[in-house]
């Protein structure tokens, strides 16, 4: 069988051996649901708001990463927050904005928001 793990051909760069700094790290679904539902639009939308916080990739900021699927497609586009554990329906664009100045600069959850009650 085959070695399918290789480094050779792989593009490389200084900065890409570096893990950014940040507090939060907060996940956007955008699986193909959550993208229908303008998860895309949303993105921008976050990561807008949060350089002009001076939030991303900072100390106290927030490592903001895109995922796939994250499972409860019905309720998103779905944004999840850690160390928290925030599971938050994301449906606007001033619900994205108010989730940056609310929790990922203020620091309090957004309990209308959430989709999962926290433990
Ligand atoms: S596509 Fe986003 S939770 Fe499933």
């Amino acid at each position: 069988m085959a070695d399918i793990i290789t480094t050779d051909g792989v593009d490389s760069h200084p900065d890409w051996s570096h893990v950014p700094e940040h507090a939060r790290h907060v996940f956007l679904c955008t699986g193909p649901r959550c993208t229908q539902r303008g998860a895309l639009q949303l993105w921008k939308t976050l990561r807008r708001h949060l350089l002009a916080h001076d939030r991303i990739e900072t100390p106290g900021g927030v490592l903001l990463t895109r995922t796939h699927c994250q499972f409860p497609c019905n309720l998103g586009p779905v944004m999840t927050v850690y160390p928290e554990t925030c599971w938050y329906g994301v449906r606007s664009h001033a619900d994205a904005q108010r989730l940056v100045e609310v929790h990922l600069v203020g620091g309090e959850v957004v309990e209308d928001l959430l989709i999962k009650e926290r433990s």
